[in-house]
């Protein structure tokens, strides 16, 4: 008798510790670690900063959200695997950084002067074409949440970039996509792939001579500091894609994915507005510094660029086909020049 007593009373307390474990568990946050290689100040730092305080807000608290800036988690090399693989949650990675996983179509984008103004550029991000580029995304388990827009590119040096025969020579940093590598050898530049982390102290050191991308980042991560000059020339753009693991996102809680989803919309509307304004205000600061030279194109000069790196869209028709190249240019409004 006392033998079956014990058995209940043991299993009545085993059952009760699961369920106040399973309690306790079930009260635990969802956490989102949200993993990027800029400062907390650029846009997307900020961006990622907004995205969680309103995510946990949405989710009372029921998501927590750890962002890790300055690539203080992951480099870019190492960022997308760890999201494939669950270990980070969330991404804001340059679409220039996909090639590595085997999708080449993104490198499209970084074709010179395709997206020269932001309503162009927004205007291809949420055209039709994205949903077959979505699908290679899926296809590699990552799911795309949104696009960021941050803007063109200009070009810092330590010799003046006026003309296209200007770079010769030079070593240039590149993100990594086969187009940017294409662009700086049509220049007659010798292209260095680099992570980010390792861009600044590259520039100080003579690793390379010169870069390109957005003034806020330039500003951020004070490139201006150990650049000499810098060229507006806006050949190109910096496109973010918000990602997550698929997994993961398709276990959310339904409670959880729906308030999620409104806090990444709110946040692609907040880091649109504030890249816009960062930027600008960037490339004022830098110029206020006095610290690099600045160097405006005129037309003359972008004609010559545009001329220079029309070859460049040939030569990507034979790695993308020519249909594919001209359903990018109706969706993103680029008109070749008459050659
Ligand atoms: C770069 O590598 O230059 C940029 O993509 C970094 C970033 O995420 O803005």
């Amino acid at each position: 008798m006392c033998r079956y007593l014990l058995a209940a009373v043991a299993a009545i307390a085993a059952f009760a510790t699961t369920q106040l474990c399973d309690a306790a568990f079930a009260q635990q946050p969802i956490v989102i670690k949200f993993s990027h290689v800029v400062s907390p100040d650029a846009p997307k730092g900020k961006a990622a900063l907004f995205f969680k305080e309103i995510a946990e807000k949405y989710t009372n608290g029921k998501v927590k959200v750890e962002v890790y800036p300055n690539s203080s988690l992951y480099k870019d090399k190492e960022e997308l695997e760890a999201l494939q693989l669950g270990s980070v949650q969330l991404l804001a990675p340059s679409i220039s950084k996909f090639g590595p996983l085997g999708i080449k179509e993104f490198d499209v984008f970084d074709l010179p002067f395709l997206m020269t103004d932001d309503a162009r550029a927004r205007q291809m991000m949420a055209s039709p074409m994205m949903v077959d580029m979505n699908k290679k995304l899926e296809s590699k388990g990552i799911s795309p949440l949104a696009y960021w827009d941050n803007g063109a590119h200009v070009y810092t040096a330590n010799k003046a970039l006026i003309w296209p025969e200007d770079f010769r020579g030079l070593k240039m940093r590149i993100q990594g996509s086969k187009v940017l590598d294409a662009v700086a050898r049509e220049l007659g530049a010798i292209p260095q792939i680099m992570s980010f982390s390792e861009l600044y102290q590259a520039l100080q050191t003579g690793v390379v001579d010169g870069e390109d991308n957005v003034p806020s980042n330039i500003l951020t991560q004070k490139f201006y500091e150990v650049q000499k000059h810098l060229t507006v020339s806006y050949h190109g753009r910096l496109t973010y894609a918000l990602v997550t693991n698929k997994k993961f996102w398709g276990q959310l809680p339904a409670d959880v994915h729906e308030p999620i989803a409104r806090a990444v919309k709110e946040s692609t509307d907040f880091f649109n507005t504030t890249a816009e304004k960062d930027n600008a205000d960037a490339l004022e600061k830098i110029k206020a510094s006095g610290k690099i030279q600045f160097h405006a194109l005129d037309d003359a000069q972008r004609k010559a660029w545009v001329a220079k790196l029309m070859p460049v869209h040939k030569e990507m028709q034979s790695r993308f086909g020519k249909d594919f190249i001209d359903k990018i240019y109706k969706a993103s409004g680029f008109i070749p020049p008459q050659s």
